[in-house]
């Protein structure tokens, strides 16, 4: 008799998903606001990762850290978990906002996305130009090929309104300056975020933020990460890698990436069904920040799963001597 496969019990493990990414944002909470992005990162990457390796999961690190030997921990190919369940690849970003975390900025958050084995792009530590819209639009709407003005005319007329009606999400860089000038000559309106695109892109599947697309070059690990997240919520995105040197192209070609130039659709990021979980760690607006009261933390969580298009927000009220046992 042949063993049945062990399945990707979803269900189940995106509770456990949360609680790796709640302890990941309770670790940072008391390093919020003290100017050291570093220590915030790596207590946050210490708590994700003990409590990774409580899961009943086989996990491999796909997006993490970075390469084995610039990261101890969460490190790209470490193996996570018990090794007692599913083989899995993880996607994770324990403090997605290092400065925004360091400077009490909003919109600081722990990441982690969980899918079957060899579904998730192995993205290398480079940057990816990206594109994202929410749900209810024709199929490529929008394109990476398009420039940013073509796109904002496109969206505008299949939502039926002028482009002064779009706004649009974009990190706020000087090499962004072109686009930034160009999507204003549209008469579109340009929400300009300082750091945290995973926010950025998911902001386009939440109808209150009144952001329509996002738009702009960021980190590749961070574009599959929003792209996991679209996947639960609904939306649309595709991503490019782009490199500024044979560094950078060597580190693709180290994660299997034979074709630089290939535009990732979404799907093509995801391939299989996937949970999500972010976290709060500052106020934003997709979850609350961590708060604080004496002797309890409180934190927000956002869970989704792919399958069912799931999406659960958990309070979770925690007695602060647990947080520093
Ligand atoms: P960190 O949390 O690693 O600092 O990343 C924050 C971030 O803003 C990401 O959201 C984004 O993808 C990337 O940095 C952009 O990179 P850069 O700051 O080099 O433009």
């Amino acid at each position: 008799m042949t063993a049945s496969p062990v399945v990707f019990a979803d269900r189940m493990l995106s509770l456990g998903l949360a609680r790796v990414s709640e302890a990941a944002a309770m670790a940072s909470a008391k390093l919020i606001g003290r100017g050291d992005e570093k220590a915030a990162d790596q207590a946050a990457v210490n708590a994700m990762r003990n409590q990774l390796n409580l899961l009943d999961i086989a996990g491999t690190v796909v997006i993490g850290e970075g390469e084995r030997d610039e990261a101890p921990m969460l490190y790209i190919g470490e193996e996570v978990g018990t090794g007692n369940g599913p083989e899995v690849d993880i996607a994770l970003d324990p403090l997605e906002g290092t400065t925004l975390t360091a400077k009490d900025m909003p919109n600081a958050l722990t990441v982690i996305a969980m899918a079957p084995r060899g579904t998730l792009l192995h993205a290398p530590d480079v940057y990816m130009d990206k594109l994202a819209i929410g749900p209810g639009y024709p199929k490529d709407v929008v394109s990476l090929e398009m420039g940013p003005r073509a796109r904002v005319e496109a969206l505008a007329k299949a939502k039926g309104v002028a482009p002064g009606d779009i706004t649009v999400c974009v990190l706020e860089r000087p090499r962004h300056e072109d686009m930034i000038a160009e999507i204003r000559s549209t008469g579109a309106g340009i929400r300009l975020i300082t750091d945290g695109d995973v926010a950025g892109v998911i902001h386009c599947a939440e109808a209150t933020t009144g952001i329509d697309m996002y738009m702009g070059s960021g980190g590749a690990p961070e574009g599959v990460l929003a792209a996991s997240a679209l996947k639960c919520m609904g939306g649309q995105m595709w991503g490019r890698l782009t490199f500024r040197n044979d560094d950078e192209r060597g580190r693709a070609a180290k994660a299997g990436i034979k074709d630089l130039d290939r535009i990732y659709a979404r799907d093509e990021m995801v391939q299989a069904d996937v949970i999500f979980a972010a976290t709060g760690v500052t106020d934003g607006s997709i979850v609350q920040g961590i708060q604080r009261e004496p002797g309890y933390l409180t934190t927000e969580t956002i869970l989704m799963r792919s399958k069912t298009g799931s999406v659960r927000r958990m309070i979770y009220r925690n007695p602060v001597e647990r947080v520093d046992a």
